[in-house]
């Protein structure tokens, strides 16, 4: 049976755990989220209080599910794990929910995955602590009201846009996590270095930065593929030579597109003039499914000027001809 809530995470493996930060201090980036958590951390623990309800999103693998464990930690609580697709009934939540003890950080993990219809137990659950179930069947059926200890919702998702509004208006505090800059991934290269105790020399740390798309989860994996490289063609330490024959050994680029993304730009210049043309189609003709391209690799995409959004679909930009070497046709 696949467990709701556990003390521990199931789904990320070792080396995930083994190189999560554990404080603000060593999370790297994103330093307006930290600044203001930081603030409201000390406030809530000033005023003896749970923190506010929080909701974290933004891409996969920029450090949401690491700043829950973060907030709980700072807050000195325990954390519970839930996951939105694991929470298909009523009864589900109501499980989650009942477990919780005062001052717990409850974390939901895709929680724009939670049926709309169980979804309305968290309205009380977040505004009142309380717990509002139907007991019994048919013409005996009552509601019955339970109260929670005070605990705070840590919610995380790919897809705010797909969050209802009124739950997103229950979280007092949203933020939005943005990709990292190269000098940050940088840092968390080192940072990996150190943890794994695997020397690499600064310059072969940037190239790595480079091409990690703005993410430190595609960092710390790609920093794991050079450091066998290193170990079985070098000395063990990585430099730039080996990072940047690995990387392109692996397939990955200077802007660290790997070869989906040259599938998905190339068949909208092939089979769609460089676009205009919708997701749907966009989707059938690479073979992914539609929520994979919005959710991983359109993003960064977008943010980096290959693709452009436009009223009548997705278009692929006079930069990302040039960076696919292919002539550029104007579109009308
Ligand atoms: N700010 C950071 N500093 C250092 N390492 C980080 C930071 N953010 C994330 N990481 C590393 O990146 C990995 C991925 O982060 P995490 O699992 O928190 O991403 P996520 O946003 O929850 O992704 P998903 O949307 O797929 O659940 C973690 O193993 C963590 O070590
Ligand atoms: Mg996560």
């Amino acid at each position: 049976m696949e467990r709701i809530v556990s003390e521990e995470e199931t789904i990320e493996d070792n080396f995930e755990q083994n190189i999560r930060p554990n404080s603000l201090e060593e999370y790297i980036g994103q330093s307006e989220v930290k600044e203001n958590l930081s603030i409201f951390i000390k406030a809530a623990k000033l005023r003896d209080e749970p923190l506010d309800h929080v909701l974290l999103y933004g891409p996969p693998g920029l450090g949401k599910t690491t700043l829950a464990f973060i907030i709980a930690n700072e807050l000195g609580s325990n954390i519970k794990i839930a996951s939105g697709p694991s929470i298909e009934k009523s009864g589900d939540l109501a499980a989650v929910l009942s477990n919780l003890e005062q001052g717990d950080v409850l974390f939901i993990d895709e929680i724009h995955r939670i049926p709309r219809f169980v979804e309305e137990i968290l309205y009380p659950a977040m505004e009142d602590f309380t717990l509002q179930i139907v007991v019994g069947t048919d013409s005996s059926s009552r509601s019955i009201k339970i109260d929670l200890p005070p605990f705070t919702l840590v919610g995380a998702t790919t897809r705010a846009g797909d969050l209802t509004s009124p739950l997103r208006d229950r979280f007092g505090i949203i933020n939005k996590l943005n990709y990292y800059t190269e000098d940050e991934l940088k840092k968390i290269a080192i940072r990996t270095s150190k943890v794994l105790n695997c020397p690499i020399d600064e310059d072969a740390a940037l190239e790595l930065a480079r091409r990690s798309r703005g993410t430190p989860r595609i960092c710390n994996r790609l920093f794991k593929r050079v450091r066998d490289f290193a170990l079985v063609m070098g000395d063990g330490k990585i430099n730039l030579d080996i990072t940047k024959h690995a990387l392109d050994k692996l397939k990955v680029d200077e802007l660290g597109l790997d070869e989906t993304d040259y599938h998905l730009l190339k068949s909208i210049i092939e089979k769609f003039n460089g676009g205009p043309v919708g997701i749907e189609a966009i989707a059938s003709s690479i073979g992914e499914e539609q929520t994979t391209i919005e959710d991983v690799y359109e993003p960064y995409l977008l943010q980096i000027g290959l693709l452009k959004r436009t009223t009548r679909g997705r278009m692929v930009t006079e930069k990302a001809y040039k960076h696919l070497g292919i002539p550029y046709k104007e579109n009308k």
